[in-house]
């Protein structure tokens, strides 16, 4: 049958001309669907004599099993095909050279306030928090800094400015951990109201500062580390005791020196700054300042609602880079905050 043999022909060209497998079926569908040539040769047969209806039957059913057959056959090419382009273009080099994930560690100063933290902790002091842009108030007024201290001028504090330029009404970027106090003694007062006794406050909250400030010992950002006893009978003699423990156990040395010179601070009285003895390769030994400190100045706990006939306490403001300064025994204290990887490859 002349007819049958084109139509088998016609459709191996149409299959091998497709390379995609969805077309594919749709060509299928045009020999063997169910309006497909071939059907309609099969339903055709219907108007034929007996004898050769037979014949045709035969004939056509194996034009439609030459026709399945080229299907399939394409159908495994196709896959074939887009198995072999798979395989070629995720193919690995394995002689390429291996890309290792760089290794982070922590900056020397996160280690060194983890480490203060983790030794605070163990004698019941909580970690806590404050926001970096502050108000005037919680920075000085609250902490009992008069309004005409020099603290207060622009030339130490960054204050912020309104879109249009001028100057912010009173916020600025907190000039030390200090307001983080202020806000929690009047919060854990608030909360406390109107019972017999207040619990005991122990805190410390560490954190980044700023001070228009920059030469070997200051940076423009720095950290602070506060802490703050408040409770009845805290005296200036835990003070000492809580801080020569903690350094004692932070350098890990028992015949560190520590000294207390009496200093000022307007939300202390009295107050003291600590000192800490250093001696690096060939220079003689120093003294480096690494915190502020005193007894919680009354006017301080009465803004903050607590009663300083009642409740005393010590406070201290500590600096960290400085303590990493001395434990790491690095010389320049913007080193920690130039990100050069040469320098914080060494810590980790
Ligand atoms: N806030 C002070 C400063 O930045 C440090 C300080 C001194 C904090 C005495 C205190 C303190 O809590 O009692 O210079």
């Amino acid at each position: 049958m002349q007819d049958l043999d084109f139509i088998v022909r016609a459709a191996k060209a149409a299959f091998a001309a497709i390379a995609d497998p969805d077309a594919l079926e749709q060509v299928k569908a045009r020999y063997l669907g169910k309006n497909g040539q071939i059907t309609a040769l099969l339903k055709d047969m219907g108007t034929l004599a007996a004898e050769e209806k037979r014949k045709a039957g035969a004939a056509i059913n194996q034009a439609k099993a030459a026709v399945e057959a080229a299907l399939i056959e394409r159908r495994e090419a196709i896959r074939q095909a887009a198995l072999s382009a798979r395989l070629a273009e995720e193919a690995l080099d394995v002689t390429l050279p291996g890309r290792s994930e760089a290794q982070g560690g922590l900056h020397p100063v996160t280690r060194t306030l983890e480490r203060i933290e983790r030794l605070f902790a163990s004698i019941g002091f909580a970690v806590v928090d404050g926001p970096e842009i502050e108000t005037d108030f919680y920075n000085f007024t609250a902490l009992n800094t008069p309004e005409d201290h020099p603290a207060r001028s622009m030339h130490d504090t960054f204050y912020l400015l309104e879109e249009d330029g001028s100057l912010a009404e009173k916020v600025l970027l907190r000039t030390h951990t200090s307001p983080i106090q202020a806000r929690y003694m009047q919060a854990h007062a608030a909360k406390h109201a109107g019972q017999e006794t207040m619990p005991e406050i122990r805190i410390i909250a560490p954190g980044r500062v700023y001070r228009v400030d920059s030469d070997a010992t200051h940076s423009p950002m720095f950290h602070q580390v506060e802490g703050l006893w408040v409770g009845e009978n805290v005296s200036f003699a835990d003070l000492k005791g809580v801080i020569a423990d903690f350094l004692r156990r932070f350098f890990e040395t028992d015949d560190l020196k520590v000294r207390f010179r009496p200093s000022f601070f307007p939300f202390t009285e009295p107050s003291a700054e600590i000192d800490v003895a250093f001696l690096r390769g060939t220079r003689k030994e120093g003294w480096l300042e690494i915190a502020g400190c005193g007894m919680v100045h009354p006017n301080v706990l009465a803004h903050a609602g607590i009663d300083p006939e009642r409740y005393t306490g010590f406070a201290f403001g500590c600096g960290p880079d400085r303590l990493a300064m001395l434990r790491y025994g690095v010389n320049d204290l913007r080193l920690f905050f130039e990100s050069d990887l040469r320098f914080l490859r060494q810590f980790v």
